[in-house]
């Protein structure tokens, strides 16, 4: 088991998740199981509630109702075993190789041991002759690979990554693709959002697809693409279900249009 130390934490269940705020319910009664190697994707158009999803999977957002179970995780704490990276880094003010080392320190490992990843991790995300420089003056791309470079030294099981490369150009997705590609060939398990249907097509296993808050079709990826079983999937493969909203018209009617964002 290289995607962290012991007893997987998978399977991971959502019992009829729900999440609210503001007065709205915008989780509505998720259930899905996931375990495996596989790589999950979140589609959904905007406000559909990917991230809130990936937050509650996280255990960032507590559900107002239902539950986020680890089986295998026991008696023990899940929190050590699973990470997220967001769509914007967050970098500490300091060196680009002090960051990763931060996050090691902060699990407790100890000095020599630190060292030893974090050269590993700077190689494997093509940072290393930056590794002195100050996280804070990376470009956006190297700032989310050095995000990735943390995730490579910590070695979670599971890593929730929403939409990471959402503000990057072609050449530094790319390098975050091969990171999060090696990532999951060394054995995380990983579960991301994104807008970019070509990144769900290369990197996704399978699909979770999203509306307004309710999981509305789980598909191997390869079916999801050939043709979604839902009229809403399909649309949003198409291209014509960007913002619900706009397309609020053409929507089918079982959609109450109450239930949506604001
Ligand atoms: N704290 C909050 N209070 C009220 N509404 C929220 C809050 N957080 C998210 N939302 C709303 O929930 C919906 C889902 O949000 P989000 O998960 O960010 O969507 P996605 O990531 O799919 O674009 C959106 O309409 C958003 O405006
Ligand atoms: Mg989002």
């Amino acid at each position: 088991m290289t995607g962290g130390d012991g007893e997987s934490i998978l399977p991971l269940e959502l019992q009829d998740v729900c999440y609210e705020a503001g007065g709205k319910r915008l989780i509505k009664d998720m259930n899905f199981r996931l375990e495996g190697d596989r790589t999950t994707m979140v589609l959904g158009p905007n406000g559909a509630g990917k991230s809130l999803l990936l937050r509650l999977c996280h255990g960032l957002l507590r559900p107002a109702a239902g539950r986020v179970v680890w089986h295998g995780a026991g008696g023990g704490d899940p929190a050590r075993h699973q990470a997220m990276v967001f769509q914007r880094p967050v970098m500490l003010r300091r060196s680009a190789a002090a960051n990763v080392d931060y996050a090691l320190a902060l699990r407790g490992l100890a000095r020599a041991e630190r060292a030893a990843r974090v050269e590993d991790a700077l190689d494997h995300t093509g940072l290393k002759r930056l590794a002195g420089h100050p996280a804070r003056v990376l470009s956006f791309g190297e700032q989310q690979r050095l995000a990735l470079a943390r995730i490579w030294a910590l070695r979670p099981q599971v890593l929730f990554l929403d939409e990471p490369t959402a503000s990057l150009d072609p050449a530094a997705t790319h390098s975050v693709e091969q990171i999060v590609t090696a990532l999951r060939g060394r054995g995380t398990r990983i579960v991301m959002t994104t807008h970019d249907l070509g990144q769900a097509k290369r990197l996704g296993d399978e699909v979770l697809f999203l509306h307004r808050g309710r999981l509305l079709e789980r598909s191997p990826a390869a079916d999801f693409f050939a043709g979604p079983q839902n009229d809403l999937a399909q649309m949003f493969v198409a291209g014509e279900l960007l913002w619900w909203r706009r397309q609020k018209r053409k929507l089918p009617t079982d959609v109450d249009p109450r239930e949506g964002p604001r």
